[in-house]
């Protein structure tokens, strides 16, 4: 069974007589699977316990017979008015204390145990229907956890949960007032009941606290999705489950919650129409596609992949001819074995009125469905093969959920973005054509030449030791700015001089440093003045070379990126942030210093790409931009795609492959 390309397809919006158009349509286009029901609950259950699936089944039946499959949501996202009417405790709570009410979506708190009941009931009722489908072969639970909840639930029952997790953590009050520090504005508890969930204070709020926050909503969120992941494999063992992630989105952390999921799935909208931007950045998309891969070390699927213009009230622009292939074979690229597109026929009712598919208002194929017809027709004889295939970087950057919520919580500068910094050293690998994992800092990284670990914060004794042992075993290693300033609990460390015991392997002292608010600085680079952002540490050697220095400031001429061989490695250490040109010519360095390799050269715009297995190399190169474009490879490959090697047409994509021999 080869599914590799797909739709969102909502049948429920149109009249029956439609669907088997629609099906039709769909097969001609070269579509292998669907995505429903994600949203569909009250069509399914319109009264409590009053169960109408035969539309379903109906539709995946219809669609098996085109030789179809169904991905089914579980509608959880979009808890019908019967359920709020019977519980409106449901309704989540915001930090104003305010409550959300119905007629969006995502109108759920998540700890209710009434809605636990109602998802129990109703999942059940649902997987058992579905299980021995011949038509379905896997579930999505719910609709992208967390989206939408940036401020919620301050419930009682959210309050009761979280109450219960401090004290599983902390077992005794003392120790919680320890780990927040609450001497400070006479914040002390004597009791785990008198804490509540962060409703807006009159000023100020702890960011020990708040960082415990952030993790149990996380938990939450992984724990509510475990609800519904223990019925689907009770129910459906034969079915595969995963989830739609949101690229680098921060709310639950994307790593505890893909081990409940056979693969991660992800949605990424380049052209949103909330951007202020033609779309977002290559090399941002490039970003989103690899800590997809990192969250479960495979590949993945797109399960709500751009197809045409975005939006709700207002619009982003129509795709340029081909932008759209472009934009899902740089999903495969990076690691989809799936790309289903968002959504198959423009919605004539609701909110996404205005969110375009591969077919318009009208249901008449137009340019985008030719579009798609054609990337099908011409890459889907290889995603058989490109299954399960990955990069193999040699570069890998750290990624955390605990550094961004510390950071989003106290970001020292007010436009420091942790996620922001991760895009900025991504890009200058990204323009030198060299790929890159991203990681957990505790993972195994043995298998890199080179490790940017950027903003490490909180530092824990472990997560030093393993730098440590990496450089010490001959791992090149970068440290910036910001490391090793906080404690688990997100206190600041006294017991050192920054950056704490990764100074040794620094071979730096931080006495000072200066945050760069109000305040413009450079760094001398080379014969260069950089222009540099947000911060400024200032730099003691303690047996490192400088290899930048600082232009300005009461600090001119101290170290502001330093060198240091440690063991068989090498430490650098970034004590600012660098503008676009700096982070080049620095990333250029690093990759020259650590033996890292290239696929190629070619213009910003064209990115290249790699996926390998046990025998085979695939090389992708994408022109993602509307102009010409030359590029040449670093190995030679037998080309599969293509007009000209080394000449790109404004959005072409060019397939290369090479044999591996000997194994
Ligand atoms: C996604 C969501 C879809 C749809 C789409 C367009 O975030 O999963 O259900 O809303 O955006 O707005």
């Amino acid at each position: 069974m080869r599914i590799h390309f797909g739709v969102d397809y909502y049948p429920e919006h149109w009249p029956r007589e439609r669907w088997e158009t629609d099906a039709k349509l769909m097969k001609e286009m070269g579509v292998q699977v669907v995505r429903m029901a994600e949203f569909s609950w009250f069509k399914m259950e319109p009264s409590e316990g009053e169960f109408h699936f035969e539309w379903l089944e109906d539709a995946v039946a219809l669609l098996d017979s085109y030789g179809i499959k169904s991905v089914l949501g579980t509608p959880t996202a979009a808890p019908p008015a019967w359920i709020i009417e019977k519980n409106p405790e449901i309704l989540p709570i915001d930090m104003q204390g305010r409550r959300r009410h119905f007629g969006g979506r995502h109108h759920d708190c998540q700890s209710n145990p009434a809605y636990r009941a109602h998802i129990k009931r109703f999942v059940t009722a649902m997987t058992k229907r579905f299980a021995n489908n011949p038509g379905v072969i896997g579930w999505q639970i719910d609709n992208e956890l967390g989206n939408s909840h940036w401020d919620l639930c301050m419930c009682d029952s959210c309050k009761q949960r979280y109450q219960e997790w401090l004290e599983n953590k902390y077992k005794k009050i003392e120790t919680l007032n320890d780990a927040w520090g609450t001497a400070f504005w006479s914040q002390g508890f004597n009791s785990f009941a008198q804490i509540g969930t962060p409703l807006i204070t009159a000023v100020g709020e702890n960011p020990s606290a708040m960082l415990d926050w952030r993790t149990f909503c996380s938990d939450l969120i992984v724990d509510f999705a475990k609800w519904q992941a223990d019925i689907i494999r009770e129910n459906c063992p034969n079915h595969f489950i995963t989830h739609n992630y949101m690229c680098f989105d921060e709310k639950v952390n994307y790593y505890d919650l893909g081990e409940l999921l056979d693969f991660v799935s992800n949605d990424i909208y380049p052209a949103g129409n909330w951007q202020q931007q033609p779309h977002q950045p290559c090399h941002m998309m490039a970003a989103s596609h690899d800590v997809i891969r990192g969250y479960k070390k495979k590949p993945f699927w797109m399960m709500e992949q751009q197809a045409n213009t975005a939006g709700w009230g207002t619009m982003g622009h129509a795709l340029d001819p081909g932008q759209m292939a472009a934009w899902a074979m740089q999903s495969v690229a990076h690691g989809a074995d799936a790309v289903v597109f968002f959504r198959w026929r423009t919605c004539a009712m609701g909110t996404e009125q205005y969110w375009h598919g591969i077919l318009g208002h009208s249901g008449i194929p137009g340019r985008v469905y030719q579009e798609a017809q054609k990337l099908i027709k011409t890459f889907e004889p290889y995603m058989e093969e490109f299954q399960g295939s990955m990069p193999k970087p040699e570069v890998a950057i750290v990624h955390s959920f605990r550094q961004a919520y510390a950071l989003q919580i106290q970001p020292n500068h007010p436009d420091l973005w942790y996620v922001g910094q991760l895009h900025k050293y991504y890009k200058g690998f990204y323009d030198q054509k060299i790929p890159v994992d991203f990681v957990q800092g505790m993972d195994d990284l043995s298998q890199y030449k080179l490790v940017v670990a950027p903003l490490q914060y909180i530092m824990t004794p472990e997560l030093e030791q393993h730098y440590i042992d990496y450089v010490e075993n001959g791992g090149h290693l970068v440290l910036t700015m910001r490391t090793g300033v906080k404690d688990d609990n997100n206190l600041c460390m006294t017991d050192r001089c920054l950056p704490g015991r990764l100074g040794d392997i620094c071979g730096i002292e931080i006495p000072e440093y200066d945050c760069l608010f109000c305040k413009e600085c450079s760094a001398l680079y080379g014969s260069k003045d950089y222009p540099i952002e947000k911060w400024a540490d200032i730099i003691t050697l303690k047996g490192a070379t400088a290899l930048a220095e600082y232009g300005s400031s009461f600090y001119k001429g101290m170290p502001a990126v330093t060198e240091n061989t440690y063991g068989k490695g090498k430490v650098w250490y970034v004590g600012t942030e660098p503008t676009e040109d700096f982070m080049t010519d620095l990333a250029e360095y690093f990759v020259k210093n650590s033996d890292v390799e290239s696929l190629g050269s070619a213009p910003e715009g064209v990115e290249i790409m790699t996926r390998e297995n046990a025998s085979q190399k695939w090389i992708f190169v994408i022109n993602m931009t509307n102009e010409n474009k030359v590029y040449s490879l670093n190995d030679s490959y037998k080309m599969l795609e293509g007009e000209r090697e080394g000449d790109l047409k404004p959005y072409e994509v060019h397939l290369f492959v090479k044999k591996k021999y000997g194994r």
